[in-house]
């Protein structure tokens, strides 16, 4: 697939901490890899900028985001040449005609790209229709979280609808676009082995984790009323889980992966009443140590409310009922200011029914297989084998399923490869309307529960694994997390 030319990305939110941390860096690669044909890259701002100072405040962010051996003269020159800074005070409806003048007339690969809250959609959308800015060859793009329940969120949907055919609709999960969810695909669809062993005969249970050793940051006015719950759970980890989970779709193709991810979300068991505090931990971090240097509590970060009751980290056993899953739970966590910044799908295989050497434990010994999304993208094998010399001695032992030579290729950013799909028109990585709708009504009564219980989130010291509460989730079962077992 190429993105068809020329084209136009209209950013709003265009100089946002998402534009300039992810999108532009992502943008610059494509530059440089050659996959960006002609086109036009228009940054929307509030505040009038000049030419130089705009170009600049891109360059720097490029520079510090792209890995050194990616920077070249020759690439920001031509990149720097797409380049359009347009101001656009959403609040003043005769600028969008700024917006109009800088876009051409013809009906061209163009897509917007909201990178903004989604309480703007509505009023983004409504502007584009007035001034004749949309047409059936335009796409847009919604980040996350659309909405902050199911409510909102089917309102949003609706009103965006209004305006675009949800075939125009990239719904963004940039946790999609990381490559080892690519080779998790892969791996599953590709290879009788795995797939012959993926259900409830074969795996115990199935562990996810999105660990964050940072804290806010600068983010606390966008957090602080979000929470760990609808920045991360509700997408990121039920999107992992969905394609861990789902049915080997027919074909590689939008709709037919998305009606597969759509049947694991419906299949969910509805966690409500007693079981929420039973079966979901959330948590809120205290000071402590992270990365080598003592760091406040959240409720000191600056922007936070001292009294606030946001979740810094939430757990929770998910049970998917069907045929493949019953009984097998899947442990979902995430969390700020964790003891790492790391990724990880892990699968745990069944234990042998017997031993028969001396010194295995049957239970430490069993099979796993861990995707690893980062910080070192990889997928290995825990196997079990004999250790070299006399007896029988049984050990564990890692086998990497990336060679070596893998390795040499640059791995390309999450967002680098959804820029790309949006821009050429493949939706198969992004969320239709009825996936983001399953996942909050799922959510719904944990939040709400939350919310009428008024109960405190459980403080955990920065720079552990969350609060004691999580360990104890899996302990009840007889299990451990990854990093305990
Ligand atoms: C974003 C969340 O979606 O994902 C952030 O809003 C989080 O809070 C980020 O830090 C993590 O993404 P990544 O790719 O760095 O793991």
């Amino acid at each position: 697939m190429q993105i068809q030319s020329p084209f136009e990305l209209v950013l709003f939110g265009g100089l946002g901490d998402l534009a300039l941390r992810k999108l532009l860096p992502a943008l610059y690669l494509l530059q440089r890899d050659n996959r960006l044909p002609e086109g036009k890259i228009l940054c929307l701002t509030r505040q009038a900028l000049s030419d130089d100072d705009f170009q600049e405040r891109i360059r720097a962010s490029v520079r510090h985001q792209v890995p050194a051996d990616c920077l070249d003269e020759n690439t920001w020159a031509v990149f720097c040449q797409k380049l359009r800074c347009v101001t656009l005070d959403l609040d003043d409806e005769a600028q969008f005609e700024h917006l109009k003048s800088a876009l051409s007339a013809q009906d061209i690969n163009r897509l917007y790209y909201l990178a903004t809250g989604s309480d703007l959609y509505t009023q983004i959308c409504a502007g584009l229709h007035r001034h004749g800015l949309i047409n059936a060859a335009s796409k847009i793009v919604l980040e996350k979280p659309i909405g902050h329940d199911f409510a909102s969120a089917q309102q949003i949907n609706a009103a965006v609808a209004d305006y675009f055919a949800e075939s125009q609709i990239y719904r963004i999960d940039h946790y999609l676009g990381k490559e080892t969810v690519q080779n998790l695909l892969v791996l599953r669809f590709a290879n009788s082995l795995f797939e012959s062993q993926w259900n409830q005969r074969y795996i115990d249970h199935i562990q996810i984790t999105i660990s964050e050793s940072l804290g806010v940051e600068k983010r606390a006015g966008f957090y602080d009323h979000v929470g760990a719950m609808r920045d991360m759970f509700q997408n990121h980890l039920l999107q992992l889980l969905c394609i861990t989970a789902m049915e080997p779709p027919a074909r590689l193709e939008p709709d037919a992966v998305r009606d597969e991810k759509v049947k694991v979300l419906r299949a969910l068991k509805p966690i409500t009443g007693d079981a929420i505090s039973e079966k979901v931990v959330c948590g809120q971090y205290d000071a402590g140590v992270s990365e080598g240097k003592p760091v406040p509590r959240y409720r000191d970060e600056p922007g936070v409310d001292i009294k606030s009751m946001t979740e810094t980290f939430v757990a929770a056993k998910v049970e998917i009922d069907n045929w493949r899953w019953a009984g097998v739970p899947f442990y979902l966590r995430t969390g700020k200011r964790l003891a790492e910044r790391a990724c990880e799908i892990v699968v745990h295989f069944k234990a042998i029914p017997h031993s028969i050497f001396p010194l295995q434990h049957k239970n430490t010994m069993a099979n796993k297989l861990v995707f690893r999304l980062q910080p070192d993208e990889g997928i290995r094998l825990m196997i079990c084998e004999k250790r070299v010399g006399p007896g029988m001695n049984v050990r564990p032992m890692n086998l990497s399923l990336n060679p070596a030579n893998h390795k040499q290729t640059r791995v390309p950013e999450a967002y680098e490869r959804l820029l790309f799909d949006a821009l050429s028109g493949n939706a198969t990585l992004f969320l239709r309307n009825d996936e983001l709708l399953e996942a909050w009504r799922w959510v719904d009564p944990i939040l709400k529960n939350w919310e009428e219980s008024e109960q405190r989130p459980e403080p955990y010291t920065s720079g552990t694994w969350g609060p004691a509460a999580a360990t104890l989730l899996l302990a009840k079962d007889g299990r451990l997390w990854d990093e305990n077992s």
